[in-house]
């Protein structure tokens, strides 16, 4: 395994948190088995860092004199990020929005009910994001959901329809990865102190670009909980979605990388096997130059 995958998406590595503080405690460890275990906490606990991603849409937004207060939240699964962000501050609200029943039912007894009068500013829909026109100032699609668009035209028609639902200035974030390593098939493992994450990417095609990548977890007496979460997508390049970012209406965008060092805009020669970025495209432009978001 080359030595960048030790940040290959979605482990969000170490070096993800270097200068970020308010980080989330490790769960208390007792003894997990496939059957005792909750694949939704094991996800969170293994590929979720909500308050540094709260931490970067509002470095993003204050460097653009922006003031998000309502954030959607598309394909929000647990609706995690969500409920941090409704939770962040009296004046904001978010929305949730997942056509899983089931997930939402698990975000609403773990995540937006535990909030007591802050979870009356966190909405969760059961819908398809597309047919869902409630608007925010920044709206969010992460660990790479809509990857699940495997045409052009229909992520663009997606892309257009989060376009819709902004409002004015808004910006949409969106993350990728990539690199060579990326579409190499491999097992990679995070030990965590009760089990191990395991991200596997299983297949690529690269005549579609179709990925087939899988979640598993091992506990410690060696049982598997495997395909936890299994992803059927189209890994998209950055220069695709840049295109089709500003075929769907955005102004402007700017692409972060995940780094050692926080967010970073330019990528070193010898960090490019693998990588995560983060496209933030801005509804209006800010006309803004390409620096650093400062918290990093
Ligand atoms: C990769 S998970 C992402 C969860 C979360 N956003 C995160 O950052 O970890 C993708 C989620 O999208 C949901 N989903 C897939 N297609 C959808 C659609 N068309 N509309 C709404 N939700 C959808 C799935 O049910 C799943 O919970």
């Amino acid at each position: 395994m080359p030595a960048a995958t030790k940040w290959l998406v979605p482990l969000r590595p170490s070096g993800f948190n270097v200068g970020m503080t308010r980080r989330r405690k490790p769960p208390a460890p007792r003894a997990l088995t496939p059957r005792s275990a909750d694949r939704h906490a094991l996800y969170e606990a293994s590929v979720q860092r909500p308050e540094v991603m709260i931490g970067f849409i509002e470095d993003v937004a204050e460097h653009h004199g922006l003031t998000p207060r309502v954030l959607r939240e598309d394909f929000c699964g647990t609706a995690n990020l969500a409920a941090h962000w409704a939770a962040s501050g009296t004046d904001r609200r978010a929305i949730g929005i997942d056509l899983d029943a089931p997930v939402l039912d698990w975000a609403e007894q773990h995540n937006r009910a535990p909030l007591g009068d802050a979870g009356k500013r966190l909405h969760l829909l059961c819908d398809d994001v597309r047919n869902v026109r409630r608007r925010g100032d920044v709206l969010v699609s992460l660990n790479f959901s809509h990857f699940i668009y495997k045409r052009r035209e229909t992520l663009r028609q997606y892309l257009r329809h989060a376009w819709r639902c902004l409002n004015r200035p808004g910006m949409l974030i969106l993350d990728a990865f990539g690199g060579p390593a990326s579409i190499t098939p491999d097992i990679d493992r995070r030990n965590f102190a009760n089990f191990t994450y395991l991200w596997e990417q299983a297949a690529f095609n690269p005549i579609t670009s179709e990925i087939l990548c899988k979640i598993h977890f091992q506990f410690p007496n060696g049982s598997m909980l495997r395909d936890a979460f299994v992803y059927d997508w189209r890994l998209w390049s950055l220069p695709e979605l840049t295109e089709l970012l500003l075929e769907a209406g955005f102004d402007d965008l700017d692409i972060y990388f995940e780094s050692e060092d926080g967010f970073i805009t330019e990528l070193d020669p010898g960090d490019c096997d693998a990588w995560v970025a983060y496209l933030v495209a801005y509804k209006t432009s800010p006309r803004s130059s390409r620096r650093t978001p400062r918290r990093n």
